[in-house]
């Protein structure tokens, strides 16, 4: 290349005006082509750091009014679909999913009541050990009406050992009735 590198290595090459980033942020609910290139002048070049900043470091750093700043970052987490709650509603949202129950008491009780809803879990054990056994049974409790301690929904496995066996999965649907 003939060219020399650029001396922040970041900044584009054409005029910021009619970089994709400035129309990227004037899609941004009351931005215009000021605004943008003020964001952009201070370093807020996307969504992700416009969704991250306060509206009053926001408002310091770029001498924009703080509801208009209020606005842009609002505007820039929906875009992203970013809900920021605070600690007592997500502690109200967690404890509105519920649990799984494994089938085994003692089990529950060391998961804390069962296998928590909307949250990855992992079971790690020597082969033999029980963990597709009990993939199985959270399955089929899964599919258990709320009334015996299921969810009424719909489970699926994914299976990346290619030994999932119907008949096995059938054995415990039933002996869970
Ligand atoms: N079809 C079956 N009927 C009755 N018991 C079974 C059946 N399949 C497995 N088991 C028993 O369940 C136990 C746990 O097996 P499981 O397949 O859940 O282990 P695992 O932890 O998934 O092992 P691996 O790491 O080898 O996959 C085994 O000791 C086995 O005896
Ligand atoms: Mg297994």
């Amino acid at each position: 290349m003939s060219e020399e590198p650029s001396q922040t290595g970041e900044q584009s090459p054409e005029a910021p005006e009619d970089s994709p980033i400035i129309k990227k942020l004037m899609e941004l609910d009351g931005v215009g082509e000021a605004t943008a290139l003020r964001l952009y002048e201070n370093d807020y070049t996307s969504y992700e750091s416009l969704s991250i900043a306060s509206a009053e470091e926001l408002a310091a750093a770029t001498g924009l009014g703080l509801a208009m700043c209020h606005k842009i970052i609002n505007s820039a987490r929906e875009k992203l679909n970013i809900q920021i709650i605070t600690a007592e509603d997500l502690e109200k949202l967690i404890q509105s999913r519920g649990k799984i129950t494994t089938g085994s008491s003692k089990l529950d009780d060391l998961l804390g009541g069962g296998v928590p809803v909307g949250e990855v879990t992992e079971f790690f054990g020597e082969g033999g050990s029980g963990k597709t056994q009990l993939a199985i049974q959270l399955a089929v409790n899964v599919m258990l009406p709320k009334e015996k301690g299921g969810l009424d929904g719909n489970p699926f496995i994914i299976d990346s050992e290619k030994t999932f066996s119907p008949q096995r999965f059938r054995e415990v649907a039933a002996a869970a009735g």
